[in-house]
């Protein structure tokens, strides 16, 4: 069994020790607008705001080999032309080891005695990228090496950059300095922004032409210039700029030299673009090297960074007696739901950035992840989302980050999204206990002079699904619900059309048990919350929802567990009566978190089912058995090979739903199982059979009938960070924010039911020993209080 790496808990950093992972494993850095991806040998991107729109660096998809595009330094010694990073030259390396930190990445590599470290990071503060690059003579000779520093720039769109060639190999431009070079293309007509590649001294030689460095038919990997120890000072026009810094330098035997790059971007003000004509206006790039000019500088950013993170990780840590819930409830899974809520789903190696801006379903589950970290940004992603929704209560699936405007590109009107304005809302209230943002002014789909309060929003919301019901008084699917590929209106034939855009038969009345269960789970907390401000629409909340619940155990129970669906033509989905598609996962999860029919045993029934027939070796799968052939009355589910994605894959994503239903249950040993299962620092996969990276939780794990089952993807980017932190933090370890205080009421095996929680809650700091006992689970209130508390619960 090969191994790739292994956590480093005190500094909170994973630790790969070979270049050659099974997959690209990466990290992000950022904080604020300016973000980068990089991967472990220093591929990768940044971008300013969207990832799409405002791309800095280029990246290659599908590139062969992969990951190509990305920081990378070469160092020329003697006849070895080698990277730090191993790629892309793959020199072999005497040393390599890759640390990827919490916002910043180190990258070791040592060949023939030379040692090159480099730290990259985004500071706090400035939009840019920072490199350092310390180089150390560990030989016992001198060394005459050359070092370059290379990127290759992105013509901003990210889209366009990859087809319009007819335009953009004329448009490219460059400027030139001692100690930096600049990126200005199209900055002559309309852009306000450029990019710079700036160092805290003078090259020796560089390149600004991507031919001329690497040689016409060569690739990253054999730079002509490079290679000679040459530069060709060339001054790209048009074609493929790039920036290519070359430093001779001389190191005695234990000498240490140090770089410091600065990776920036700039907007000046319309009337500041120019000092002279077409020359830009450098000055804010001139600041923003100039605060990176020295290590001490350097150091203190880097430091400042640190506290960011200390602060933000401070706030919720837990102490137990296992190792692995510990690194992913203090470490790994809060910055993972940092990662989710900046980028939504648009940027990873999964997605491309040019897909998909920000979801108003993902985004308002990712707000369940942070809520506790960042509550201001919580805030203020709530009111945008908001400000997309239609006066009917529908809304875009998404919107771009740039403009905050939605848009129609991934389709709309799916039957779940208005409800998840309700749960992200909630989650943010019960945390912060900021009633105020109910009654923030906010238009309908951006346009001036529309708005109601943020309440009024929530009201819609609830009523759009309350009132858009089917033939079973079901709420109706649209075009999909929270599974995005079970399309029951669209009966598409036509490969070359999507799925969720695609309307080609009209009338649908498909319904969705999921939606079902959603609506009952997040009534019930609307309600609760309506009742606390004295709404007296309370009460027609609660009458939907017994309505609806009235509606699930009438036509929505199978005998051993909860439908998924009815088809458009009533058909039913998820029964005992399917040949395939018998049971799915959404509806056991959502119905039994809302506890429909517990009383008559239907979610301990519901439940049951899901372990005996969803359960296999990597954790619960989405349906079972998955589809075998195209069905084009369900659409995108079925086209999936069985095992992979949404038909029978581990969608992770769900799976906290049902652990979550376990804990409401009470069935301790079923929740513990099913979150050990798909938390990766459990090491339930070995690396190579897992591929993607072993500190974060991927979208999808292949399930038992997949080719190869436990094979992860979409690592990053899911709905699995946030709904795995609201899963193992309120209902495993059982800290649960109410409007008034913290419930304590956990749900973990008794061998591991002693711990220690420090939790951070509005201007309050508690440590709570918590102390569980074989009468438990049970459950203790801590009313809020500013200030300090130490409590020990036994539960
Ligand atoms: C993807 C989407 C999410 C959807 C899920 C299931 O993760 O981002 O919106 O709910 O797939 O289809
Ligand atoms: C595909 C994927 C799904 C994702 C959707 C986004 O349907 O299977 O996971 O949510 O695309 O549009």
């Amino acid at each position: 069994m090969n191994s790739y790496g292994h956590f480093d808990d005190a500094s909170r950093e994973y630790v790969i020790t070979r270049p050659d992972t099974p997959w690209p494993w990466i990290n992000y850095m950022g904080t604020g607008d300016f973000f980068s991806l990089i991967s472990n040998t220093a591929g990768g991107y940044c971008f300013c705001k969207d990832a799409k729109f405002r791309r800095i660096l280029r990246y290659r998809y599908n590139g062969v080999p992969m990951d190509a595009g990305g920081r990378y330094f070469y160092i020329k010694d003697g006849d070895t032309l080698w990277n730090p990073g191993w790629k892309p030259c793959k020199t072999p390396l005497d040393f390599y080891e890759c640390r990827h930190g919490m916002g910043y990445t180190r990258i070791c590599g040592e060949k023939d005695g030379l040692r090159a470290e480099s730290l990259f990071f985004v500071p706090l503060e400035h939009r840019c990228e920072v490199h350092r690059m310390k180089l150390v003579n560990r030989s016992d000779r001198p060394k005459q090496i050359q070092l370059y520093a290379f990127v290759e720039w992105c013509l901003w769109n990210a889209s366009t950059d990859m087809e319009n060639f007819q335009r953009n190999l004329s448009t490219g431009e460059v400027e030139v300095c001692k100690d930096a070079i600049y990126h200005k293309t199209e900055y002559r007509e309309r852009r306000n922004h450029y990019a710079f590649y700036g160092v805290n001294r003078p090259f020796d030689g560089f390149d600004t032409d991507r031919e001329t460095f690497l040689g016409m038919y060569n690739g990253f990997d054999a730079p002509s210039q490079a290679l000679a120890g040459t530069s060709g000072n060339s001054v790209a026009h048009g074609w493929s700029p790039v920036a290519a810094e070359r430093f001779d330098l001389t190191l005695a035997p234990g000498a240490m030299e140090e770089l410091i790059f600065v990776l920036g971007y700039v907007e000046n003000p319309a009337d500041a673009k120019f000092c002279a004509p077409g020359v830009i206006n450098k000055a804010p790039a001139r600041t923003m090297m100039d605060a990176f000019a020295t290590g001490v500088q350097a150091d203190a950013a880097f430091a400042a960074l640190r506290a960011y993170w200390d602060d933000l990780l401070g706030r919720f840590t837990v102490a137990s007696a296992v190792p692995e819930l510990d690194r992913t409830v203090n470490v790994w899974n809060q910055y993972q739901c940092m990662i989710t809520f900046f980028m939504s789903r648009s940027a990873s190696y999964f997605e491309s950035g040019i897909g998909r801006g920000m979801g108003f379903r993902d985004s308002n589950q990712d707000l369940a992840g942070i809520v506790h970290l960042i509550p201001d940004r919580a805030r203020q992603r709530i009111l945008d989302i908001a400000a997309t929704q239609f006066p009917d209560g529908g809304c875009y699936h998404q919107y771009q980050p740039l403009t905050k405007r939605g848009n129609n590109d991934i389709g709309g009107g799916f039957g779940d999204d208005p409800l998840w304005l309700l749960f992200g809302t909630v989650a943010y209230l019960r945390e912060t206990g900021d009633f105020t943002i109910l009654d923030e002014p906010v238009p309908f789909d951006n346009v001036p002079g529309s708005e109601v309060t943020l309440l009024e929003h929530l009201k819609i919301s609830f009523r759009r699904v309350a009132t858009h019901l089917g033939p079973h008084g079901l709420p109706l699917i649209g075009r999909a619900d929270w599974n995005d590929c079970l399309n029951l209106n669209c009966f598409s034939l036509d490969p070359d059309e999507s799925f969720q855009t695609t309307e080609n038969v009209a009338g649908g009345q498909a319904e969705s048990l999921m939606i079902a269960g959603l609506f009952v789970a997040e009534g019930k907390d609307f309600a609760e919350l309506l009742d606390r401000l004295g709404d007296a629409d309370a009460a027609e909340v609660r009458t939907a929802v017994r309505t609806m619940e009235d509606a699930v155990k009438k036509h929505g129970w199978d005998g051993e567990w909860f439908l998924r669906a009815y088809d458009f033509h009533g058909g039913k989905i998820g029964s005992r009566e399917c040949d395939e598609g018998k049971i799915f996962i959404e509806s056991q999860g959502w119905c039994a978190m809302a506890r429909i029919g517990a009383d008559e045993g239907l979610c301990d029934k519901a439940l049951d089912s899901a372990v005996k027939h969803l359960e296999c070796e990597h954790g619960l799968v989405l349906n079972a058995p998955a589809y075998s052939s195209y069905l084009y009355q369900y659409g995108e589910i079925s086209s999936y090979p069985q095992g992979y994605k949404e038909n029978g894959g581990i969608f992770c994503h769900n799976n906290p739903w049902v652990i979550i239903a376990e804990a409401m249950a009470g069935h301790v040993e079923d929740a513990w199982r099913h979150y050990t299962k798909i938390t990766p620092a459990f090491g339930q996969q070995s690396h190579d059979l897992r591929k993607v990276e072993p500190y974060v939780f991927c979208q999808m794990v292949a399930g038992a009938e997949a080719a190869r089952p436990g094979e992860g993807k979409n690592s990053w980017l899911t709905g699995t960070a946030a709904w795995t932190w609201k899963c193992v933090s309120e209902f495993i370890l059982g800290v649960k924010p109410q409007y008034d205080g913290l419930l304590i009421e956990p749900c973990i095996p008794l061998r591991y039911g002693t711990y220690r929680i420090h939790r951070r809650f509005r201007d309050a700091t508690y440590d709570i020993t918590v102390h569980s006992t074989e009468d438990g689970p049970g459950k203790v209130f801590i009313p809020y209080a500013p200030g300090h508390q130490t409590i020990e619960v036994i539960v």
